[in-house]
């Protein structure tokens, strides 16, 4: 018999990513003493690093065969995108275009091998455009950033922000009811851990120490 799905499958996504959650904002210390505009190029850089392995991976690249199943599980896709916004961040910033393309990318991905689990993902990556606000109305004041001016990725979707994560949440309690998968809750609350997971690792300052290019002059 197939596992009842719980009448409120995003209390139990909050409820049982909320420890990493906690994890990620320690990683993304904005509010923090010292916090100054090279300390934000490093962590858009890391996001970067992210999206860039994971949109491609998600379905959000279109014309893909995964796009097509992304396009009929989520509405507005094409507009979710948010390597867009961090490219134009770091351009703002002065970083050229083949810089961007040269940042390293994350290899440590979760597995987005069934609906389930892409929208277990996709509830990480669209729950934090509202953390997102939050964080760019603190960028103004203290990097004097601003929608446009560097902080279009913490921008995401500005005012459209709420009716989008109640779009993407409907889209997935929707899924969720008419699902006939066993353990469905269970594969959507592995993978939004997965994904939590993947992005702490990857925004880590141990992970970023390893990938540091080695220094030539200090090797002569
Ligand atoms: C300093 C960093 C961060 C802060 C201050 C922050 C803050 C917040 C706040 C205030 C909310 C609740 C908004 C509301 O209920 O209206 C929220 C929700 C959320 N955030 Fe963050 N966030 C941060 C980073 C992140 C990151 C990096 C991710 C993942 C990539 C993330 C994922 C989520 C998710 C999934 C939710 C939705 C929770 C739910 O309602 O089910 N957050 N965040």
């Amino acid at each position: 018999m197939n596992q009842p799905v719980s009448a409120d499958i995003l209390l139990v996504l909050r409820t049982e990513t909320r420890d990493w959650h906690s994890q990620v904002e320690k990683l993304v210390p904005i509010f923090e003493a010292g916090f100054d505009i090279a300390s934000y190029q490093r962590l858009l850089e890391r996001f970067y690093g992210f999206y860039a392995a994971f949109e491609p991976a998600a379905g959000f690249e279109p014309d893909t065969v995964q796009s097509l199943q992304l396009r009929q599980m989520i509405p507005n896709c094409q507009e979710r995108r948010k390597l867009p916004m961090l490219k134009d961040d770091l351009r703002w910033l002065g970083l050229g275009s083949r810089a961007v393309a040269q940042l390293p990318v994350c290899s440590m991905l979760p597995e987005l091998s069934s609906a389930a689990a892409l929208f277990g993902a996709l509830y990480v990556t669209e729950g934090s455009t509202l953390g997102g606000q939050v964080i760019c109305r603190q960028l103004s004041p203290s990097l004097h950033l601003s929608p446009g001016r560097g902080a279009s990725f913490f921008n995401g979707y500005g005012v459209e922000t709420g009716s989008r994560w109640k779009a993407f949440t409907s889209a997935l309690c929707q899924f969720a009811a008419v699902s006939r998968g066993a353990d469905l809750e269970t594969v959507m609350v592995d993978s939004a851990i997965a994904t939590f997971k993947s992005i702490a690792l990857w925004l880590s300052p141990d992970q970023v120490t390893k990938e540091a290019p080695v220094d030539a002059s200090i090797m002569a």
